[in-house]
């Protein structure tokens, strides 16, 4: 239900290579009619309505939203935000995997040590450095969102290593992640996965501040809030990633991966 309300969605923004200017002409100039998704939306509605209603009520007596505002903005964090997100994420790390098979055996190692006296959670899989390093350097070398834009609100000055701009109240800015986190300057070999890179013993906590997926900085007390767009998952995207590698390396002795399908999968004894 949600694939088809995503694709409704981005259709009008993507391209899928038709010949031009058809492509433009009828798939990019209008936006597509909600009655093609409106049944399967409303189920959607109608489960966030009875699944998420303490939250839906929340919404209404402390932030003085409507039902059915609170429902809509709730069904877009969970069908956009959420399931688009992990649904692009999920597979590059699957892909990672697949390709960084050397490196199995250490993730592994890490993770039935940290657990041999503790229960997988989000707080026992936050000491599992390696793990979480895997995770940023996948989103390093993919983010799931490469491009972000903003409109500037107040004349400014962007600097860069070796340049300042003059950027105008008003302007239209474009950020590309891609480029940005491959940066020579911060990263050393910044095209290679260098899977240990963010582990404390390579210095990787200062490579945190410059870790952009979200459209900001992994670290640092300038977090997501009001006045930026950074996303409010930040924190628990690296967070649920590395439980499920960590799930993994945990039930299974032998993990192989092809083209981001499970091709061997054989329990630890
Ligand atoms: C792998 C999963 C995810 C990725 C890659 C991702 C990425 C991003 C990025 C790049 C932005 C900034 C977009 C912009 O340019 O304006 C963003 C914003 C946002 N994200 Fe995420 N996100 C993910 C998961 C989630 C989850 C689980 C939630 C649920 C809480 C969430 C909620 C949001 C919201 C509400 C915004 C808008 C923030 C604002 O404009 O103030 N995201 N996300």
């Amino acid at each position: 239900m949600l694939d088809k309300w995503l694709a409704l969605q981005l259709l009008p923004t993507i391209s899928i290579n038709v010949l031009q200017p058809l492509e433009e002409i009828f798939l990019h100039s209008f936006s597509y009619p909600f009655w093609l998704v409106k049944s399967d939306y409303q189920k959607l509605a109608n489960f966030v309505k009875t699944e998420a209603k303490e939250t839906v009520q929340r919404a209404q007596t402390d932030f003085n939203l409507t039902e059915e505002e609170a429902v809509h903005n709730l069904l877009f964090i969970l069908g956009f935000n959420a399931f688009g997100g992990f649904l692009i994420f999920f597979i590059s790390l699957l892909s990672s995997l697949g390709e960084q098979k050397s490196v199995h055996d250490e993730l592994r190692k890490e993770v039935r040590e940290k657990l041999a006296n503790n229960v997988l959670s989000f707080e026992t899989v936050q000491q599992m450095e390696l793990v979480f390093s895997f995770v940023y350097e996948t989103l390093r070398l993919n983010p799931p969102v490469p491009s972000q834009f903003g409109r500037a609100r107040k004349d400014f000055e962007l600097s860069s290593h070796d340049a300042v701009f003059q950027i105008k109240k008003g302007e239209m800015l474009c950020g590309y992640q891609p480029l940005v986190m491959q940066d020579p300057k911060i990263f050393e070999n910044p095209e290679d996965f260098v899977y240990n890179r963010f582990t404390k013993e390579k210095g990787g906590e200062k490579l945190l501040k410059y870790l952009f997926w979200s459209n900001g900085p992994q670290s640092g007390a300038n977090g997501p809030s009001t006045s930026n767009k950074q996303c409010p998952a930040r924190d628990v995207v690296p967070m649920t990633a590395a439980l499920f590698l960590a799930y993994l390396f945990q039930r299974y002795d032998e993990v192989a991966i092809s083209s981001t399908s499970f091709t061997t999968l054989t329990k630890a004894k």
